[in-house]
């Protein structure tokens, strides 16, 4: 065969593959045998080796995977890739539909309505019709390079019609669709792989693979949602672009509605809010966009979100399950914590099997029973909560749970007595070498918002305590990397060791966290009753652990006579102590560094030579006692609207200061930052009679207490 023969027939064995893989992923009807693509199939891929300078990237067999690479490049958009911004309710989701209407000066705003895909936003730039790169949204402005991986996915045209424009930038959502996601974690557990949490963690994972061959086995998808750059061709309207690329095969989001009025607008959110449990991927909100693009460009975009979009969040989902047995969890500081083991059910994105029960009284308040039905929901992060019994469904094999009875009185772990402080709800075990303890204070110390050790999981956790590598957290530090190399994971019959790779990694993680802040510490420390953000105000407050363990301030704190508010303590209040520091917190931590086990913590860490400074530090004496008090110190914020910075930002600046920012008003709310927009907030702000300030105020705000800085 020629050099020209075979160009000929590589471009006819290409197109005719892509037409049938269109028919198959978009049109959902392939009329060709499984049989016959594959010998159309290996022609293609023979010629290919025979004639390699013809090969193309964009070609059919690349489908497959490549080689794999190094690393990511990063790639700069051409224009940021923004994010959208998010109403909560049909309250908040009237303020901004009327806010486009003042702003166009329209009666009739025209948008769109289509479901939030949850997966992983992505940008496909075609050049002259082939599939050039694609790009993650990353921080917006630069993104990882993911084109290898995109390439594999089947429902991503590699090649459009002679008729696309010079340059095509289309942005979209990749994801898994659920069932394909259940499958694909069915077979990882089969395999003793560790499955994905939701579609959603699976479909990014899989992007970061750098073997695109293994991406290539992972069922992703793609859905267009959104234009970047075009080049050759103007289009007057979102519905324009969905019809061009649809036509080149493109898969565009579905469903949509065009609606031009509020109460159109609302009536299809409610309707959606039905139908998205029967669409094949997660969705839990619906984006509405202005349809005219004179229109959008007219209103622009803050640095965060453009003002011709809006995400309306569904509330969480609740699902119908049964609990199956309950069990008992042991936790960091012994308490024994009824678990409901459920039938396994897909919630808001998560497959859910086990959801917590909190205490007896908990079980007893809401008469729940082993082989009950019960309704379930995972709101935000939090572990699933079973929200109530169904006692209509109740038969009669349901059984009443007491979890004393239960355990024989005996922590499951370590068969101490167990026992009920006066006063508490809770079972305890208080056995401090109990291997359970043990275990969940070391998951609490590597955890993302301790020392982020990534790589030691629950099972790498449990199984350093089971083969006795370990005994406490700080023992980390002094396992060799060999040892953790050749720790089981498996059983005695079937051992899985974790390996060179995964142990490397862990040892640089280590390293990393010798280094962590003092706030990372004092969580990760797990003192009873000391939260993250507690942890925070201590390590405003304190500049080290050696400050922490001797503390004046804490000492005044632990002999506040009740009802003393620490506002009116002289030593006190020029701290402007934040309310997740009190007496309480202040004796645990006094406990803790008295215990055997806290002196043993600190000798450790000096031993280790692991001293942590706090990156917070700003107590009153830094800012000056005549200037009167950190005006930001102690306070709790609710930010709102649309500000000019991004939000996370404004939120980190009120929290250096000792500041605290909360996602809801309420009567403690001392603060309410409102930017443009945010209407819902900003009255029920006024109507507690709670102050709304604006960017300005704060930046006063923050003036004043550098100014005051020495
Ligand atoms: S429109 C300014 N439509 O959600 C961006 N985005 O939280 C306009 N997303 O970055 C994007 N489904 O990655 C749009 N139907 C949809 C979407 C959608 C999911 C993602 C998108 C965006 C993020 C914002």
């Amino acid at each position: 065969m020629t050099l020209d023969e075979a160009r000929g027939e590589i471009k006819r064995l290409s197109t005719e593959l892509e037409r049938h893989n269109r028919l198959y992923y978009v049109e959902g009807n392939s009329d060709i045998s499984d049989s016959d693509y594959d010998i159309m199939f290996r022609s293609l891929e023979l010629l290919e080796e025979e004639f390699p300078e013809l090969a193309s990237p964009n070609s059919p067999t690349r489908r497959v995977g490549g080689e794999p690479i190094e690393g990511f490049e990063q790639r700069k958009h051409f224009s940021r890739m923004l994010s959208i911004d998010d109403v909560f309710s049909e309250e908040e989701l009237t303020d901004a539909y009327q806010r486009l209407q003042r702003l166009l000066n329209l009666n009739h705003v025209e948008v769109v309505i289509e479901p939030k895909i949850d997966g992983v936003a992505v940008a496909l730039h075609y050049q002259r019709g082939e599939l050039a790169f694609a790009v993650t949204r990353g921080d917006g402005v630069t993104g990882d390079d993911i084109t290898e991986n995109v390439r594999t996915i089947g429902n991503v045209p590699l090649r459009l019609p002679e008729e696309a424009p010079e340059w095509l930038e289309v942005r979209g959502e990749i994801f898994m669709a659920n069932e394909r996601f259940a499958i694909l974690n069915q077979s990882r557990e089969e395999e003793g792989l560790s499955t994905f949490k939701n579609p959603r963690n699976a479909t990014a994972g899989t992007l970061k693979l750098l073997d695109s061959r293994e991406v290539a086995k992972r069922p992703l998808e793609f859905m267009a949602h959104g234009m970047g750059r075009l080049d050759g061709v103007v289009v007057e309207s979102i519905l324009d672009f969905q019809q061009l690329i649809s036509d080149f095969g493109i898969p565009v989001n579905s469903p949509i509605w065009v609606r031009d009025s509020l109460t159109g607008v609302l009536e299809v959110v409610r309707e959606l809010g039905v139908k998205r449990r029967d669409l094949p991927y997660e969705t839990d909100g619906a984006v509405i966009k202005v349809v005219s693009r004179e229109q959008q460009l007219s209103l622009g975009e803050t640095s965060r979100a453009p003002r011709w979009a809006a995400a309306f969040k569904y509330p969480p989902e609740q699902k119908e399950t049964v609990i199956q047995d309950i069990t008992i969890q042991v936790g960091r500081t012994g308490v024994l914590t009824p678990v409901a083991e459920l039938d396994p059910i897909l919630v808001s994105g998560t497959t859910v099997s086990r959801a917590t029960l909190h205490n007896q009284d908990e079980i007893d308040r809401k008469d729940v029973r082993i082989g009950d039905a019960v309704l379930v929901e995972k709101a935000g992060e939090i572990i699933p909560a079973v929200v109530k019994v169904l006692p209509e469904k109740r038969g009669d094999g349901s059984r009443k749970y007491d979890i004393y009875e239960a355990v024989g009185g005996k922590c499951p772990s370590c068969g101490s007595e167990i026992i009920r402080i006066e006063g508490f709800v809770a079972w305890k075990c208080p056995n401090p070498d109990c291997p359970a303890k043990s275990a969940n204070r070391i998951k609490q110390f590597v955890s993302r918002k301790a020392l982020d050790v990534e790589g030691v999981g629950n099972i790498v956790a449990e199984k350093l305590i089971e083969r006795g590598l370990i005994h406490e957290a700080l023992d980390l530090f002094s396992v060799g990397v060999e040892e953790l190399a050749q720790l089981n994971l498996g059983t005695e019959e079937n051992p899985r060791v974790l390996g060179a790779k995964k142990a490397e990694s862990i040892a640089t993680a280590l390293q990393r966290a010798k280094k962590a802040s003092l706030n990372r510490w004092i969580y990760a420390l797990g003192i009873p009753q000391v939260g993250e953000s507690a942890a925070r105000e201590l390590s405003r407050i304190h500049e080290n652990l050696s400050q922490l363990k001797q503390s004046e301030i804490l000492e005044e704190l632990k002999s506040l006579k009740t009802g003393e508010r620490k506002e009116d303590n002289e030593l006190l209040a020029p701290y402007g102590i934040a309310g997740e520091v009190g007496p309480t917190v202040a004796r645990n931590v006094g406990l803790f560094f008295d215990s055997p086990e806290g002196e043993r913590a600190l000798e450790r860490l000096g031993e280790i030579g692991i001293n942590p400074a706090s990156d917070n530090y700003a107590p009153i004496s830094a800012i000056g006692e005549a200037n009167g008090l950190n005006p930001i110190a102690g306070k709790t914020f609710v930010i709102t609207g649309t500000l000019s910075s991004p939000r996370d930002q404004i939120k980190e600046s009120i929290q250096v200061n000792g500041g605290k920012v909360s996602g809801s008003v309420s009567k403690n709310t001392d603060f309410l930052l409102a930017g443009e927009g945010g209407g819902a907030k900003r009255d029920k702000a006024e109507s507690l009679g709670i102050k709304v300030i604006g960017e300005d105020d704060l930046k006063e705000m923050q003036a004043s207490i550098d100014s005051a800085k020495p």
